[in-house]
C-alpha cells in the first residue's frame, strides 16, 4: 500500500492548527498541449509522464470559504446549494477534510465556474486548484507554489497546472511521496497566442479521465510507446515556445494529442472519445491549414477541439468556424 493523500499532507501543515478565517481564491482553467495520460500511483495522481499546458486566463473557477453556522458544510456550485451527497459536494468536501484537521467548524464553500458551459470544458483542473489555494489562506498555511500545486494535484492530476498562468510546465517527479511531481510556470509570454473552444458535440455521455486512463493503461499494448514519445513531446514543446515556433508548436501539440487519442482507441474495452462532428471538424482543420492557414488542434477526453492559432490567422479561422462565439476566443496573456 503506498502513502496517502492525508500522510503526505499533514508533513507539510503547521503543528498547531490555525481556526479559519475567510478566502477567496481564482484559478484559471488549463489545456495541456503535451497530454497527461496514465498514472504511476492512482492514490496521490503521480504521472507517467511530465506534460505542458497553457492556462486560459481570465476562464477558470473562483472559490471562497466561509465558516457558517449550521450542522454540516455546505457546498455551492455556480449559486445553487448542492445536495451533501453529489458527487461534485462529496469531492470538495473529501478534499477539505484532507486539511481540517480536528478543527470541525462547519464552513460554506462556494465555487463560480466562469467557463462557458457551451465550451464543453472539464473544470475539475481549475475548480481543485481554486479550492487549494482557498484553503490555503483560509487556515493560513502559508505554502509556497510547488507545495500548493502537489497538494492541487491530489484533487485531480491536470490541477498542478492550474495553480499557475501562461505556459506551464507539470515535473513528474520521482519521489514516493510525489512531492516532486509538481508544476511550474515557464518564463515566457506569447501574446498572440490564441486558443478556440470548439464545441463539436453535446449531451455525450464520456468516460472520466481516471477511469479512460486506467483502462488505457491496463489494456492498450500501444500505451507502451506513449511516455517516450511524451517525453520527446515535451522537449520539442518547450523548444518551440523558447524559439517562437508557432509551427513546430502547433504540429507537436497536434500529434501528441492524436498519439494520445490513439493508445486510448486502441484500449478494450475501446475508448473513442470522437463523435462524428468531432473528425468533420479535424478534417476542416487540416484543409484550413492546406490552404495556408496557421492553424491546429488538440483534444482532451471528449468530443470537443481546440484550436491553436495566432492573432494574424483570427479571421480565417472565424471565417471557416462561424459557429466559434467571442466567448469561444481565449487569449492567455490578456
Ligand atoms: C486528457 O487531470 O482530469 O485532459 O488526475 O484523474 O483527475 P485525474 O485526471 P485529469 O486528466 C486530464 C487528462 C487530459 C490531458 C491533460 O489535461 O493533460
Amino acid at each position: 500500500m503506498s502513502i496517502t493523500k492525508q500522510q503526505v499532507i499533514e508533513r507539510f501543515l503547521p503543528d498547531t492548527p490555525l481556526p479559519g478565517t475567510t478566502a477567496d481564491a481564482f484559478a484559471p482553467s488549463n489545456i495541456a498541449l503535451c497530454k497527461y495520460w496514465g498514472k504511476r500511483d492512482a492514490e496521490l495522481n503521480l504521472p507517467i509522464n511530465a506534460s505542458l499546458s497553457v492556462s486560459l486566463g481570465e476562464l477558470g473557477s473562483r472559490t471562497s470559504i466561509t465558516p457558517v453556522d449550521a450542522d454540516s458544510d455546505q457546498v455551492f456550485l455556480n449559486g445553487e446549494l448542492l445536495a451533501a451527497d453529489s458527487s461534485f459536494a462529496r469531492k470538495v468536501i473529501r478534499f477539505v477534510d484532507l486539511f481540517r484537521r480536528d478543527l470541525r467548524q462547519p464552513l460554506s464553500i462556494r465555487t463560480e465556474n466562469n467557463i462557458p458551459t457551451a465550451a464543453g470544458l472539464a473544470s475539475s483542473a481549475s475548480g481543485f486548484a481554486a479550492l487549494m489555494l482557498a484553503l490555503d489562506q483560509f487556515y493560513q498555511l502559508g505554502l509556497e507554489p510547488a507545495r500548493l500545486s502537489a497538494f492541487a494535484r491530489m484533487g485531480s492530476g491536470s490541477a498542478s497546472r492550474s495553480i499557475f498562468d501562461g505556459f506551464v510546465e507539470w515535473h513528474k517527479g520521482s519521489r514516493e511521496d510525489g512531492m516532486d511531481s509538481c508544476a511550474e510556470r515557464l518564463d515566457i509570454e506569447w501574446p498572440g497566442f490564441r486558443i478556440g473552444l470548439l464545441k463539436v458535440a453535446t449531451g455525450v455521455k464520456k468516460v472520466d479521465s481516471r477511469s479512460g486512463m486506467q483502462r488505457t493503461v491496463e489494456s492498450a499494448a500501444l500505451y507502451a510507446s506513449w511516455p517516450q514519445q511524451a517525453g520527446r513531446d515535451l522537449a520539442t514543446i518547450k523548444r518551440a515556445l523558447a524559439d517562437r515556433d508557432f509551427e513546430l508548436l502547433g504540429a507537436t501539440a497536434e500529434q501528441n494529442a492524436l498519439s494520445m487519442h490513439a493508445t486510448m482507441i486502441a484500449s478494450w474495452p475501446p475508448l473513442l472519445y470522437w463523435q462524428p462532428e468531432s473528425v468533420a471538424a479535424m478534417h476542416r482543420v487540416w484543409e484550413l491549414r492546406s490552404l495556408g492557414v496557421e492553424v491546429y488542434l488538440t483534444m482532451d477526453a471528449g468530443p470537443n477541439l481546440k484550436l491553436l492559432y495566432q492573432t494574424a490567422d483570427e479571421a480565417a479561422v472565424l471565417d471557416a468556424f462561424p459557429e466559434l462565439s467571442d466567448l469561444d476566443l481565449v487569449a492567455p496573456f490578456g
